[in-house]
């Protein structure tokens, strides 16, 4: 949720806050603007839509400069304009300032500074900011970098909120300031340059060691070096890090989006969840990153899984998939209803966060609600260097790889395969024997080519798409872990392509949904062949007696579906609790193509941004 880049040292640094907010795009895409520091002062851009714009504006009024900082912004305070597109500017003008994050008490501290005379320009809660980071500096009597980054201290004691912030000043050239709480910011360092960055991958193709900054870190770059301190005055321990990922990884490759390309890559997104987690000697999964002994395992009794959007969905799938394995009961939680809701908790509960970038507001709120009621709360997050991974008691990465594609593909899978892992370790701590635990791991060990051999469905489906994208509503339904799946199937489709899409478990048709079934409303069914395949069938007839089309994802080798529905998509067969894996990939597929079909922005749909971090 809105991206910044800044840089300093030898190169025109306008190229490289450009590429840069390109590959932040996915995280608001509403308007962008820059600001570079030059012999002549700080000279800005803004335009309002996609970094194309402001590309444009920077053609038609050009500039330079060595160093500079960019911003592309998800409007949370003020309307998409150019006066509310960052950066900006404090009283003098001379400080300019980018922002991630929300100033809460932004109303009184903007009241206070118009009492002493201070001047707005913007609806933003982050032109307060930069007005009080000016104004601490203008009481300064020095003039230097030393003084700058004691007027940000100042200011950022003054705020209530979250941050993650880049400043450059006229009369401090060869510096740029940053500072991060609630908000990532990413140092990288390079041969003799520096970035600023709210996201590794804006940075990873001119450097891969980085420093992930801590809240309530400052950083202050230079071309020559680097500097991190707190916001209370003290120094900071820090970690050079090397970033797993290239910047070829960041790219779409040969797909004409991320979104296709991220589908594309489930057989190895699936295989790398798994890799290294299979003991076929003890049949079981290892997950050392939890950090519990099988003992402490032995006395969970009680699992709460939580997340938002996706990774919700994902949870819902995974109550199924781990009491199936485990017997252990599940429940699943929105986090920002977590957050608020006094749930009782056991001692022996445990608690999973779930979230693929690992800086969902809610989630990391959730995570923290949970660990300050004493209970040891775990994350499976993908984005390693993520607050949610850092904060958590332990976890399991995904090992997906960076997903750009704002609607969540690969990491749904991901975080499938994982729980099924949970599954199978907490099962065969209670009831599973070694053999089940061996027969698991040989299905499970089938899955990467399973997902290939479901992919290969893409033509099938992309014809389906054609042919009802022009519906104005759409129903997803299944049964047990493919209920959830169905709410996926019609999320996705929402997200992307703007149609009115809800999911329901198949048996809630005759309870009041059926009253949307026309001849023009499109019903896709999740029926594989398992123990409640007869009941589906029977609500695919329901629809079909009210004329309803129906799409029906069903099993290899089915015959029955082909006698009712209209089109039908047979999956590869496999376990129950590793089926909804397979089936969620064609609702993917239908999602993406009936998109296409409609000539919406796949990546980059309408309201929304990767990575929520705003509550
Ligand atoms: C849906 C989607 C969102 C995210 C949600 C949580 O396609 O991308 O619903 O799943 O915002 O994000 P993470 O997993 O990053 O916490």
């Amino acid at each position: 949720m809105c991206g910044i880049v800044a840089y300093i040292g030898p190169s025109d640094a306008l190229p490289v806050l450009l590429d840069g907010l390109r590959r932040l795009e996915y995280r608001g895409y509403d308007s962008a603007g820059l600001a570079l520091l030059n012999p002549g002062g700080i000279e800005v851009r803004k335009a309002v839509g996609r970094i194309a714009n402001l590309a444009t504006e920077i053609e038609k009024f050009p500039i330079r400069g060595q160093a500079g900082i960019s911003h592309t912004r998800w409007a949370t305070h003020g309307a998409v304009t150019r006066d509310n597109a960052h950066p900006h500017a404090d009283q003098s003008g001379k400080l300019h300032l980018v922002h991630n994050g929300v100033i809460e008490n932004y109303q009184s501290l903007r009241e206070q500074l118009q009492e002493r005379g201070h001047i707005f320009h913007s609806q933003t809660d982050t032109e307060v900011l930069a007005h009080l980071v000016g104004e601490a500096f203008d009481r300064s009597t020095s003039r230097d970098g030393a003084a700058l980054i004691e007027a940000l201290r100042q200011a950022l004691r003054q705020v209530i909120g979250t941050y993650g912030i880049s400043v450059i000043h006229a009369e401090v050239p060869g510096l740029i300031v940053g500072a991060r709480r609630g908000s990532p910011l990413v140092l990288g360092i390079g041969k003799h340059e520096h970035f600023l960055a709210s996201d590794v991958s804006a940075i990873v193709a001119h450097t891969r060691e980085v420093v992930y900054l801590n809240d309530y870190e400052i950083v202050a770059i230079q071309a020559e070096g680097f500097e991190i301190s707190t916001v209370s005055g003290t120094g900071a321990d820090f970690q050079v890090s090397k970033v797993e990922f290239t910047a070829e990884s960041v790219d779409k490759g040969q797909f004409p989006h991320y979104m296709l390309k991220e589908i594309h890559e489930q057989p190895n997104s699936v295989r790398d969840a798994m890799r290294g987690r299979l003991s076929i000697e003890e049949a079981t999964a290892k997950l050392g990153g939890l950090n519990m002994t099988n003992a402490e395992l032995r006395a969970v009794d009680r699992v709460i899984l939580t997340g938002c959007g996706t990774a919700l969905h994902s949870a819902l799938v995974g109550e199924y998939l781990i009491e199936s394995l485990s017997h252990i009961p599940v429940e699943c939680e929105f986090a920002s209803e977590f957050r608020y809701r006094n749930i009782p908790l056991d001692r022996d509960t445990l608690v999973f966060v779930i979230s693929q970038s690992g800086e969902t507001a809610d989630t990391l709120a959730a995570l923290r609600e949970s660990q300050r009621k004493g209970h040891r709360t775990l994350g499976i997050c993908n984005n390693v260097a993520s607050t949610i991974a850092r904060e958590s008691d332990g976890g399991v990465y995904m090992h997906a790889g960076p997903e750009i594609g704002v609607a969540a593909t690969k990491s749904f899978t991901s975080q499938l395969t994982i729980f099924a892992l949970l599954g199978l370790l907490l099962g065969r701590i209670r009831h599973l024997s070694h053999s089940d635990g061996r027969d698991i791991i040989a299905e499970m060990e089938k899955l990467p080519d399973l997902v290939a051999r479901t992919l290969e469905l893409e033509t099938q489906v992309a014809a389906i798409a054609k042919k009802y994208a022009r519906a104005n509503n759409f129903l997803f339904m299944g049964r047990q872990a493919h209920y959830p799946v169905a709410l996926e199937g019609a999320l996705k489709l929402k997200e992307i392509s703007y149609i009115s899409a809800s999911g329901y478990p198949s048996a809630e048709l005759k309870h009041g949904v059926i009253a949307l079934v026309t001849e023009e409303t499109p019903s896709v069914f999740i029926a594989p062949q398992d123990a409640v395949f007869e009941k589906n069938l029977s609500n695919i007839e329901e629809v079909k007696a009210r004329k309803g089309p129906v799409i029906a994802i069903g099993t290899e080798g089915d015959t029955s579906l082909r006698k009712v529905c209209d089109e039908v998509i047979l999956i590869p067969d496999a376990p129950v609790y590793l089926s909804p894996i397979l089936s969620v990939i064609p609702l993917q597929m239908l999602a993406y193509h009936i998109a296409n079909e409609l000539g919406c922005d796949v990546d980059k749909p309408r309201n929304l941004a990767k990575s929520v971090t705003v509550e």
